[in-house]
């Protein structure tokens, strides 16, 4: 049987080595909790925050309400900054923002908290678009429904664990069935080989370019991700699907590594930390949330 997790108040003072923190939930505002925490002590963080504006969370210390989007930056910028200190070197953090429309024109948020994320010291290796084709309809007529969110993928140096294989995709330019023409001139023949194909005599053939094309395990990830929302019943927000969490964790958390979510919310990362052999972190401001986020992982995986 899984461990149960355990909930504890940001004063609890037992809570500071990174033992106690492991598979545990803590209740507090993300700019204090964290500042606790030793140094270098997570593999990954996988966020979403609140959005600017969007949802009221019941809490004094929430993010989200400031009267600007300048005022939220900052906000975001004193967890972003101690979510750094947190993590190795080694580390991803890999966070999901969604956009904003005021007077009528999109705010363009989350490049700008990326851009300021960049301003202090972060490396932007990836803007992932997650698209959703399940979003709302919307009766706007004089623009396209937005239908898609990022999720940033930084570093804090060029060294960082990344597992491109365990997240690669199907090859689609070569099977029988393949829509897209040239496919099989790759391969010469059926069943035939690249060096036997139309690009036989290529020097990238055998270099590492063309192995990335060809690779046994299929092809490397790109950038957008088709994943449909899904619902927690429980929750009066947007919860990450389960899928979103895992290509994270897949590639960017070794197995047995630790996971942290500051904005920790109804648990999803910690359900599907627990699921693919990872540890967690969670942290919310809520307590109703970190009381659902407990429950929803002694209830064990939902299989979302
Ligand atoms: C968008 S929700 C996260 C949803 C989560 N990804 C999930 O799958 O359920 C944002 C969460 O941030 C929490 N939050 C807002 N301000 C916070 C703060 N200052 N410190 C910690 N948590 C905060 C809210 O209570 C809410 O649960």
């Amino acid at each position: 049987m899984a461990n149960m997790a355990s909930v504890s108040s940001h004063n609890d003072p037992t809570r500071r080595s990174t033992d106690k923190l492991i598979d545990s939930f803590i209740c507090g505002d993300a700019r204090k909790v964290l500042t606790t925490f030793p140094d270098e002590c997570v593999d990954a963080i996988v966020t979403s925050p609140p959005y600017f504006r969007q949802r009221d969370y019941s809490s004094g210390d929430q993010i989200g309400n400031e009267r600007t989007p300048r005022g939220y930056i900052e906000q975001l910028l004193i967890v972003v900054e101690q979510c750094r200190r947190v993590l190795k070197p080694s580390g991803t953090l890999w966070l999901n923002l969604g956009d904003k429309y005021h007077k009528s024109s999109l705010l363009g948020l989350p490049w700008r908290v990326a851009a300021a994320m960049q301003d202090a010291g972060w490396l932007l290796r990836s803007d992932i678009i997650w698209h959703k084709p399940n979003a709302m309809p919307s009766a706007v007529k004089n623009r396209p429904t937005t239908d898609h969110e990022y999720v940033f993928l930084f570093a804090k140096s060029t060294d960082y664990f990344y597992d491109a294989d365990a997240v690669r995709v199907p090859h689609v330019t070569f099977t029988e069935k393949s829509r897209m023409r040239g496919g099989r001139n790759h391969f010469g023949k059926r069943n035939g080989t690249p060096e036997q194909g139309k690009n036989r005599g290529n020097p990238n053939l055998h270099d590492a370019r063309w192995d990335q094309a060809f690779h046994a395990k299929g092809r490397n990830r790109r950038t957008v991700w088709e994943i449909p929302l899904s619902k927690f019943p429980e929750a009066h927000f947007a919860v990450f699907p389960e899928r979103l969490v895992e290509l994270c964790l897949l590639a960017g958390c070794p197995p047995g590594g630790v996971v942290l979510d500051p904005f920790m919310g109804s648990g999803t990362t910690a359900l599907v930390a627990r699921r693919l052999g990872r540890r967690f972190i969670g942290v919310d401001c809520s307590i109703a949330y970190c009381k659902m986020a407990k429950r929803r992982l002694d209830n064990g995986p939902s299989g979302n």
